[in-house]
């Protein structure tokens, strides 16, 4: 089911919708593409299920946040509706996150609508906290086809403290196992390395890797923290966390370049299974090869992780605009799409939203 489109998008209604982007230049209006004004063109959305979490990890929420309204939510409709509108405008792969996307009612409906539909690929990314096998069996079943667990220590102290919650080590290592057994490919593992946190894991964290079979990728502590605690001096760079993983286990460079990948990849030496990754985007920005738009669930669209402008697409979903003109509004948001996310320039300031609430 893809909405009817005719070759040209028509121009908003402005009576129709609320905060909207400016109008892109005609030549952006070409059906069954996004592109942007740097001339990238956009084909992965992230999807964010809910803006709720049943951890607060110190890097991310603080214990007080206030979750949104339901009614302010996106609904399932409203979700799928989006995805064939997508869909249409080229888009190949979606990632499903939050907050944590397994506390969103209705993932299994949305899982099953969007693997009937032709993307290349679907993920989600998940704390690992609330999965059985028999939810992962039939989310696999009907078309999600890649996991991503986020874990951040391998030591059950640590991770009371980082995550504020009672799920233990354990647990996710369970629920990664569990992963397997519903036949996902090698699972990643995000772990995002913080000074005087739990940098001295990294190597740790890469036998692992190696121990489990997993894709274990190191993430640089970004200024996304709703208590705004991020500061330089806390992130540790990739090659420092390289450099500490080659003292234990020689590491080889993939070659294989994939155009869009976030992350730069390593093997092991000897040999061993397992996959090393770094994502650095403060040390090394990707953003010239971003091909990223992220919606957030409560429907404003989100053309980089450090936007301090998104767009309003649920006043348009809700009030009865046709696919058209949903579609002609997300090619002017998308075209929006600024160059880079300046961390580390001296006129850089961190968006209002946190990682939880953009969905990474
Ligand atoms: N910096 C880096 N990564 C973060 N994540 C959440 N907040 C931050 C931050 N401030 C990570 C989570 C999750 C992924 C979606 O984003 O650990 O794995
Ligand atoms: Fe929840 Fe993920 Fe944020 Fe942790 S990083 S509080 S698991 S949304």
């Amino acid at each position: 089911m893809q909405p009817a489109m005719s070759t040209a998008l028509p121009v908003l209604r402005p009576d129709l919708v609320g905060p909207q982007a400016p109008p892109a230049p005609d030549h952006a209006r070409q059906a069954g593409h996004l592109l942007d004004s740097h001339g990238r063109r956009i084909q992965d959305v992230r999807l964010s299920l809910t803006d709720r979490c049943n951890f607060r990890c110190v890097y991310c929420m603080e214990p007080g946040d206030r979750f949104l309204p339901k009614m302010e939510l996106l609904d399932l409709n409203e979700y799928i509706r989006l995805v064939d509108v997508l869909r249409a405008l080229g888009i190949r792969t979606i990632r499903l996150t939050g907050g944590e996307p397994t506390l969103y009612p209705q993932l299994d409906q949305l899982i099953d609508a969007i693997g009937r539909r032709d993307f290349d690929d679907l993920a989600m990314t998940t704390n690992g906290s609330l999965l059985d096998l028999d939810q992962l069996e039939s989310w696999r079943r009907n078309g999600l086809r890649r996991l991503t667990f986020s874990l951040d220590t391998l030591r059950e102290k640590r991770m009371a403290s980082i995550t504020r919650s009672r799920t233990s080590v354990a647990d996710v290592i369970h629920a990664i196992n569990l992963a397997k057994v519903a036949g996902y490919p090698r699972p990643k593992v995000n772990a995002v390395i913080i000074r005087g946190i739990n940098d001295d894991e990294v190597a740790d964290f890469a036998q692992f890797a190696r121990d489990e079979d997993l894709d274990v990728r190191f993430i640089e502590f970004m200024p996304l923290d709703s208590n705004r605690a991020w500061n330089r001096s806390h992130v540790v760079d990739a090659d420092e966390m390289i450099a500490a993983i080659q003292q234990r286990f020689p590491l080889q460079p993939e070659t294989e370049i994939t155009p869009h990948s976030t992350s730069m990849n390593w093997t092991f030496a000897d040999g061993a299974p397992g996959r090393i990754g770094m994502i650095a985007p403060v040390s090394r920005p990707f953003c010239g090869a971003c091909n990223r738009l992220r919606i957030t669930a409560e429907g404003r669209v989100r053309p980089c992780l450090f936007s301090h402008d998104e767009w309003d697409i649920r006043t348009l979903l809700r009030n009865n605009s046709s696919d058209a003109d949903v579609a002609a509004a997300i090619v002017d948001m998308a075209w929006t799409k600024q160059a880079g996310h300046g961390i580390g320039k001296a006129d850089f300031s961190q968006p209002a939203r946190t990682m939880s609430a953009i969905g990474g």
